[in-house]
């Protein structure tokens, strides 16, 4: 065999100090401060230095990453970390992602890697079964959220303009017939990127009302046709409320409009058979963006998109050439479905952790991730701070008594090492965002945020 005559000797010692040194610090994850301390931070300077011109031994090269880089961190594997909507890393997910790097597969075509669009197959099956997706149903795995909704929304760029009469991969926007975009006062901010990066603009959008909850208003929708594209969200960055997708779906389905669903985190609330009201109805959407890197706790990055007729998608995302080699005819050609052409194996990690927890598993994570958010909710109302929104998901708004006292809480929480939180402002009230996205969060975690909050809050009055 090749391999026989070719010496190439593999550095094993090194592979065993860099999982003895990710152990080490997976084990430290729990007590380690939320934030890195600004002496860390500080030693980063120990990074900057001149290109070397000579070569560092692969070990000393691990040594200085652990020593300066560990301490540096922010404790997002931890369990005391809520702010914006950060999963942890599921420990066989860290673990087939290692796998995974030893491979360093390419997962642009299927003849680049036969196991990652295998994975891509059977991970896309599976999930299509979790969120209830229509049969047929096509997607792929892209870097996260945005760029989720993004590529879903060029293929709904694609099919509203195809029924215009227009090619607008082939003839760009300049001179193309109007489409209209829908969206709600409390859309993501990735859904203007989106709009901005794909040519729409993001102040030709029509904005919807929202209720206090930041609901769309379906009752506030405009008149809709074929050359419409609405995006609705399944969880409220802030709220975690979802918009009324039956109602909405249904008027779009009638008037042949398209409609997007955001669902970064809220679209695992489909996993959860207590939760099938709140979920309701998104899966009559004709697009889906969610994130494997919030809920399903992999490491970052990793989002999916998923589109009820995946000829749109193609439509938007293919690029063909003569060197590159088309697949077995009737396969899933993962380059077909995604703006990257080269990319990481994503499906890895997902596909590792869907095995790992199954459908019970998913349910039960997502689900005590909110029961512990309803105890946040819960304790702060019974020590006497004022909890703004109704709690249905992972996210809770906390307003401790002023905008200058709830903004001291934050600061002091935020220094202080134990949980991390940040801050919103949410219909004009000054407000802490706790999000409960992490695998890794304890009832213990809970309690001891909970004194955290308690305490700072103490100060700041
Ligand atoms: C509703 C919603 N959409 C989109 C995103 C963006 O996701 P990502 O950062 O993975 O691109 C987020 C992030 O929190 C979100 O909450």
């Amino acid at each position: 065999m090749l391999h026989d005559r070719i010496e190439r000797p593999l550095p094993e010692t090194l592979f065993d100090a860099a999982s003895a040194r990710a152990q080490a610090y997976m084990a430290s994850a729990a007590d380690r401060p939320a934030t890195p301390s600004a002496r860390a931070i500080a030693t980063l300077a120990g990074f900057r230095e001149p290109m070397p011109q000579h070569g560092t031994e692969p070990s000393q090269v691990l040594h200085r990453l652990d020593e300066i880089g560990s301490p540096a961190t922010v404790a997002t594997t931890g369990g005391r970390y809520f702010g914006l909507v950060m999963g942890g890393a599921l420990p066989v997910t860290i673990a087939a992602n290692w796998l995974a790097a030893a491979w360093d597969q390419n997962a642009v075509f299927r003849w680049t890697s036969p196991v990652s669009a295998e994975l891509e197959d059977v991970a896309l099956d599976w999930l299509g079964a979790l969120f209830d997706l229509p049969a047929g149903f096509g997607g792929s795995f892209v870097s996260g959220s945005s760029v989720a909704s993004l590529t879903a929304l060029a293929a709904a760029r694609h099919a509203a303009f195809a029924r215009a009469g227009w090619d607008v991969e082939e003839e760009g926007l300049a001179g193309a017939p109007p489409v209209t975009i829908v969206v709600s006062e409390e859309q993501h901010p990735s859904i203007f990127k989106a709009l901005s990066l794909l040519g729409f603009g993001r102040n030709r959008c029509l904005r919807v009302p929202v209720d206090a909850q930041g609901r769309m208003r379906a009752d506030a929708l405009p008149r809709l046709d074929d050359r419409t594209i609405v995006c609705v969200q399944a969880g409220n960055v802030n709220t975690g409320a979802f918009d009324p997708a039956a109602e909405i779906c249904t008027r779009a389905r009638e008037a042949g409009a398209w409609v997007h669903v955001d669902g970064a985190f809220g679209l695992w609330a489909k996993t959860v058979p207590s939760m099938a009201a709140l979920a309701a109805g998104f899966e009559l959407g004709d697009s889906w963006s969610t994130d494997a890197h919030k809920w399903l706790n992999v490491p970052y990055d990793s989002g999916l998109v998923f589109v009820r007729e995946p000829k749109h998608l193609r439509a938007a995302m293919s690029a063909t050439a003569a060197y590159l080699m088309e697949g077995e005819e009737g396969a899933r050609e993962p380059s077909h479905y995604t703006p990257q052409m080269s990319r990481r194996a994503r499906s890895i990690e997902v596909w590792a952790a869907l095995k790992h927890l199954g459908r019970d598993g998913v349910a039960e994570m997502v689900e005590r991730c909110c029961a512990h958010a309803r105890h946040f909710a819960r304790e702060l109302h019974l020590r006497g701070y004022k909890v703004l929104n109704d709690v249905v998901l992972n996210q809770v708004l906390v307003d401790f008594g002023s905008p200058e006292i709830t903004r001291a809480v934050i600061a002091d929480l935020q220094s202080g090492g134990i949980c991390w939180c940040g801050g919103t402002v949410w219909q004009g009230h000054t407000a802490m965002r706790i999000s409960v996205s992490s695998w890794a969060t304890t009832a213990k975690d809970v309690e001891l945020s909970l004194e955290a909050m308690d305490a700072a809050a103490e100060r700041a009055r």
